[in-house]
């Protein structure tokens, strides 16, 4: 093409590409780089060839190797469960969920087995070691809302808290502020009585103010000294764990409004010996009764 030259300075050819004067060289694409563009093209070839690739209208072209990312991980579960099926048949034959403790060999296994079934299902709402969240309970400590004993456990991971499940555990802090039985004084009040049962100073006058309202509305669930009720649910009101929050403004809300913490129940997901493994796993977490 004519507006091709050799550019003065540099003996070079151009392109004859031209922008407000700046005229583009023709230099080669260094060596190096060709190389690898080659190398490249030639190894994406093989690559067709080799493995899955092109898309064809029934499917694909499957690759000479037959390579398959579905089958490898079919294989690989299969694999794990021929490898557990043993010690899970062995779970389903224990005939107290206690024996599993005395025989180390099922315990670690158990124990393995349930840390990663708790990671993929639990962790979510209760913190990866079971450290817990506000509304979602801590299993790591020795407060328990149903109870701590390996029996408890398992039944609250079958049948859930406040769950769809039809014998799921049921009981209900009401909304003492929202349903009119006590008006806003009274909640202070109550609110008061709260802090003092924890150990903490709170004003005296609300807190006598409070006594004879405890004793109507609260002792069936927290008890006379506000130590709760496995049974219920109800927290132990004396002890400075607080599953949604030891401030004034915190047991305000709650009475106020009322708390119902959901557990979703598991017997639809899990497997009895999923479930029995996981029940394990909470118990050893430090807290177990
Ligand atoms: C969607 C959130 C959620 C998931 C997922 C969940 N939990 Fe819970 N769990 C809760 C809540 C909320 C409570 C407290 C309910 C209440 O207020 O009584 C609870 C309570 C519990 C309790 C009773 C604690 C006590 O003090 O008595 C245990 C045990 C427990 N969960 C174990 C598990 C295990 C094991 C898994 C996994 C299989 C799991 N949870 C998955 C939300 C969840
Ligand atoms: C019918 C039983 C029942 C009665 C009556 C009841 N509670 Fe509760 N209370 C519960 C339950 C169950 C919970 C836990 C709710 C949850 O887990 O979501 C709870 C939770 C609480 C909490 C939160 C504790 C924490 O760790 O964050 C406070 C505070 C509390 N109740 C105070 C009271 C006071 C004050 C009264 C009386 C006015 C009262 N409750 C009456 C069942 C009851």
């Amino acid at each position: 093409m004519s507006d091709k030259e050799i550019d003065q300075p540099t003996g070079v050819e151009t392109t004859g590409h031209e922008w407000d004067g700046i005229k583009e060289l023709n230099n080669p694409l260094p060596r190096w780089w060709l190389i690898i563009l080659w190398i490249s093209i030639v190894w994406s070839v093989v690559y067709w060839i080799l493995m899955p690739s092109w898309p064809g209208i029934s499917g694909h072209f499957a690759g000479i190797r037959g390579h398959s990312d579905r089958e490898n991980v079919a294989i690989a579960i299969s694999a794990l469960e021929t490898e557990r099926s043993a010690q899970m048949q062995q779970l389903k034959s224990v005939s107290s969920i206690n024996d599993i403790e005395s025989d180390p060999q099922l315990l670690q296994f158990v124990l393995e087995a349930g840390e990663s079934m708790f990671g993929d299902n639990c962790a979510t709402c209760h913190g990866a070691g079971g450290q817990g969240f506000k509304g979602y309970p801590a299993l790591v400590d020795d407060a328990w809302l149903w109870g701590g004993t390996l029996d408890n456990i398992s039944k609250t991971l079958h049948h859930g808290i406040r769950s769809t499940h039809p014998e799921s555990r049921l009981s209900v802090m009401q909304a003492y502020g929202e349903l009119g039985v006590f008006n806003g004084d009274q909640i202070n009040d109550m609110v008061e009585y709260v802090v003092n049962l924890s150990g903490r100073d709170a004003n005296a006058d609300a807190v006598a103010r409070a006594t004879p309202l405890y004793q109507q509305q609260c002792v069936s669930c927290h008890g006379v000294d506000g130590t709760g009720d496995q049974t219920q649910g109800a927290p132990n009101l004396t002890d400075a764990i607080w599953l949604y929050g030891g401030e004034r403004s915190e047991i305000y809300e709650t009475i106020k409004n009322g708390r119902e913490g959901v557990m979703p129940h598991w017997t639809d997901r899990l497997t009895d010996e999923q479930i029995t493994a996981l029940a394990v796993y909470v118990h050893s977490l430090g807290g177990g009764e």
